[in-house]
């Protein structure tokens, strides 16, 4: 008695972590299937300690599945998702494919779960910076509006999948040999051309887009206005790639809409916030860090400071790890979420 769950992408970075998710999780479940590409077919994961062969991803993989978790990149959401839909499973999708669709609900269960009642078989996870920003964002929100958000973000490589990871490491390994290495992945893979990630920050993530904004900080602006159903926030954002495995950090500062604000008051909300864990004790030099919240599902905030000269403005700086809560814990949490409602059917 359960559900039967698909993992599209179950080889990658993200599915890796939502196979742990799912394990780890209280939902249910019946039987688990992988799915990935040709070359993946016949590998042996695990699920709990039983062997799982990784299928071929083909449209009838999805006969006889409830929930499927889709990671493998916006194409193959596109060409697969409906056919998923179609033969009756619920579909929480981790690529960008259809998070802007109107239709399609996009959800961070601490912020907007109810979205998740108007779901025609299809609901989208955001994007991973998006996610930890709107969990530390939307408990202040709630308190006192949120007018204004600028945004710099610090992202791990490990959001360009697992490809990305080994370049970080061989490419490090490299430079501290001093040897030549010639990079391929980031920052972008499908971009014409690759720079150096080993101590060199990048400022492009995803591809740029007309206005000189890149496309991750399109997602950033866009998504976030979506996710708190408020067209009128303004927010603008600088997407950074770091040399870091996992976990993304970001700066933030933020102008509210009511006066009345403190350091203390903030602090207070943030500590009750649910997804939330407070780290802001300047005089113990205690902040978030991306070493302590890699493996973690909580967002960590800090640095909880007013802005010097701008009234109701303050900043924070968050952590958290995207191929968690950026990714697989938000997919499965959302799962989690659609079974405790009894959403976790395809509405007729
Ligand atoms: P595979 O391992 O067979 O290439 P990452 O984000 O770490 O790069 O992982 C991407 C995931 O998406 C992997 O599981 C990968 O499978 C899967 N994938 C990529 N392209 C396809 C495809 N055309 N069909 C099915 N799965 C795919």
């Amino acid at each position: 008695n359960g559900y039967r769950v698909a993992v599209v992408g179950a080889t990658g970075a993200v599915g890796t972590r939502m196979i742990e998710m799912l394990e780890q999780s209280n939902l249910p479940i019946a039987s688990v299937k992988y799915l990935a590409s040709k070359r993946s077919a016949g590998k042996i994961l695990k699920f709990k300690k039983q062997d799982i062969t990784v299928e071929e991803l083909v449209p009838e993989s999805f006969e006889e599945t409830d929930l499927a978790l889709f990671s493998a990149g916006g194409g193959v959401s596109k060409k697969f998702a409906p056919e998923a839909v179609k033969r009756g499973a619920v579909v929480v999708d981790n690529t960008s494919a259809f998070r802007m669709d109107p239709e399609v609900p996009l959800v961070v269960p601490e912020v907007n779960e109810k979205a998740l009642y108007r779901h025609k078989g299809l609901i989208a996870n955001p994007n991973c910076s998006t996610i930890q920003m709107v969990v530390a964002l939307e408990p202040l929100r709630k308190a006192f509006g949120l007018k204004k958000v600028i945004v710099t973000t610090l992202q791990a490589v490990s959001g360009a999948g697992n490809r990305a990871i080994q370049e970080l490491h061989d490419e490090t390994e490299a430079v501290l040999k001093g040897e030549k290495y010639e990079p391929e992945i980031l920052p972008v893979a499908g971009d014409k051309k690759h720079y150096q990630i080993a101590f060199n920050p990048l400022a492009q993530i995803d591809v740029f887009e007309d206005d000189g904004y890149t496309h991750e900080e399109w997602k950033m602006i866009h998504e976030t206005k979506k996710i708190m159903s408020n067209e009128n926030i303004q927010v603008t954002a600088t997407c950074v790639r770091v040399p870091v495995a996992v976990a993304h950090s970001e700066s933030v500062w933020f102008e509210l809409e009511k006066e009345g604000a403190t350091v203390s008051k903030l602090q207070e909300i943030l500590k009750k916030a649910p997804g939330v864990v407070l780290e802001d004790e300047p005089d113990k030099q205690i902040y978030p860090q991306a070493v302590n919240a890699a493996g973690k599902k909580d967002t960590f905030v800090g640095r909880v400071r007013p802005d010097q000269e701008q009234p109701n403005a303050f900043h924070l700086y968050c952590v958290s790890d995207n191929l968690l809560k950026g990714a697989a814990w938000n997919s499965v949490q959302i799962a989690e979420r659609l079974h405790a409602l009894d959403l976790l059917r395809v509405p007729k």
